[in-house]
């Protein structure tokens, strides 16, 4: 195929690649947006096969076959609360593919001195040591949500010295290599010093953080798939890597304000080291006063099956206990019954970004009813029931009451102004910034304790004989 030609659909692709980020930026478009993504990523696997260069198709389309098939068997198998871990893997797989390739590329252009230009040689290193950082660092963020090591974060005496160590070791070794002697052995020292500092930059973190931290490993994948671009003179890998780079990035960014939090303390901050005393009592000092009060599934049927207006605030307890499908079954119900029924989303509820949407998207609720934060929090005092389900931190007053709290300044979903709360939840325990909720001794406050699809499936039968 010809070079123009090449471009020409390489073009073709890079156009896909936006539009398919376009639609991806709102629920309604977001299956389209996957569908025009993969169309372009399959056009660019087409064209790259059909270049002169590309020989030995069988290896390649052994492993093609392989990765397909695990691909599409993991994303069919995997829970949605075990999203962000997938997530994690497949980007980790990425990283390391990037520095794979710098290492053999840089082998390929054989063992005399001064063979590589200082261009080639910039991005052969930035490739290896970005995609190597990406890799280990997505799979301790795998490890630690799969809880194959701890979810809390791992600290040491002189940690920050000796990941700044490292970090120097592998920038003197990769300067050595542009300097001149262009050893195989001083570049597995870079991959080295790279993979070691990418394990121990993830251990401190947070297991709840991973989701910000898996979007900033995803940045820097993207960049090490562009400096591979640059090795393979390959201009769709150059471009779609710069947009996964930039996209990573804003969504780290997003991700950052919507929990108030900035990237240095979602780093550094060990956030989830401190763990609140969990309990009522702690809850009850926090609040207006008030203590618990929890009520039976029968009664909370009559507060919702008579309000004019509910509105559901889903969470991670929604996700963890796979009730998407009851609360709209309860949704439906209370729409017969001529209840406004909405659904309020807070764009960090659950652990991952858009969680909500997909929960909820899997049960089919419509997106007429999704109301993003900004659009329901005028609402809620013209709301009769705010029904809490499974979810803590979004909802809790102390984001904008309690300057000293971890989560103060965080936005959050003004439920306390709705005329009733109804909270379903299993215990008083904490949610993940490990604080207590004073919403819930409001005296507006009900607690329906209980896992979240019993108690709804609980409402639906009383609801019906309401
Ligand atoms: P959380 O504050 O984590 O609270 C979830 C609540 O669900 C828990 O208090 C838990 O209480 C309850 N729960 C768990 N399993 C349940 C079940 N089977 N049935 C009923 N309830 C259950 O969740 P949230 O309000 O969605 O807030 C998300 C938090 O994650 C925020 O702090 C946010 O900053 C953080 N975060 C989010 C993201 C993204 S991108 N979404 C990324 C990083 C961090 P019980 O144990 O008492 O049942």
């Amino acid at each position: 195929m010809s070079e123009t030609a090449t471009n020409l659909l390489y073009l073709v692709t890079i156009v896909a690649f936006v539009v398919a980020l376009r639609f991806l930026s709102s629920p309604r478009t977001a299956r389209l947006g996957n569908v025009v993504g993969a169309a372009g990523m399959l056009l660019a696997i087409a064209v790259t096969l059909a270049q002169d260069r590309v020989d030995h198709y069988a290896p390649i389309l052994v492993a093609m076959a392989v990765g397909a098939v695990v691909g599409a068997v993991s994303a069919r198998l995997v829970k949605m609360t075990a999203m962000p871990q997938m997530v994690a893997l497949f980007n980790g797989v990425g990283g390391g593919a990037a520095a794979l390739i710098a290492l053999a590329e840089f082998h390929n252009l054989g063992p005399e001195p001064g063979r590589i230009g200082v261009e080639e040689t910039v991005a052969i290193l930035l490739s290896a040591l970005i995609g190597s950082v990406s890799f280990a660092g997505s799979l301790v963020a795998f490890a630690k949500l799969q809880e194959l090591v701890s979810g809390r974060p791992i600290l040491y005496r002189g940690q920050q010295i000796v990941n700044g160590l490292l970090l120097a070791g592998a920038a003197a070794l990769a300067l050595a290599i542009v300097a001149g002697p262009q050893e195989e052995w001083l570049l597995t020292g870079v991959l080295v010093a790279a993979l070691a500092f990418g394990v121990l930059f993830v251990l401190p973190i947070g297991g709840a953080d991973m989701p910000v931290v898996i979007s900033l490993l995803n940045a820097f994948t993207g960049l090490a798939a562009a400096a591979t671009g640059f090795v393979l003179h390959n201009n769709v890998l150059i471009v779609s890597g710069a947009l996964v780079g930039a996209s990573g990035t804003l969504l780290t960014m997003l991700m950052g304000r919507a929990m108030n939090r900035s990237l240095t303390n979602v780093l550094f901050g060990a956030f989830g080291t401190v763990q609140s005393g969990a309990g009522a009592a702690a809850a009850a000092a926090a609040g207006d006063g008030g203590t618990v009060r929890s009520a039976s599934a029968d009664d909370v049927a009559i507060m919702l099956a008579y309000a004019r207006r509910v509105v559901i605030v889903p969470g991670y307890g929604l996700a963890v206990a796979q009730a998407q499908h009851d609360v709209r079954a309860l949704a439906d119900l209370l729409e017969e019954r001529g209840v406004d029924v909405r659904y309020a989303i807070h764009p960090v509820a659950g652990r991952m970004p858009g969680h909500m949407n997909v929960l909820l998207a899997e049960a089919n609720v419509p997106y007429p009813q999704l109301y993003e934060m900004e659009q329901i929090n005028p609402e809620f005092p013209r709301t009769d029931v705010a029904l809490v389900i499974g979810a803590n931190d979004v909802t809790n007053p102390a984001a904008r009451n309690s300057p000293g709290s971890p989560i103060y300044g965080m936005p959050i979903l003004d439920v306390d102004r709705a005329e009733n709360v109804v909270v379903l939840k299993r215990s008083m325990n904490p949610g993940f910034a490990g604080i207590d909720n004073e919403l819930y001794t409001h005296s507006k406050t009900t607690m329906l304790f209980g896992d979240a699809k019993e108690s709804l499936m609980a409402l639906i039968g009383a609801v019906k004989s309401a």
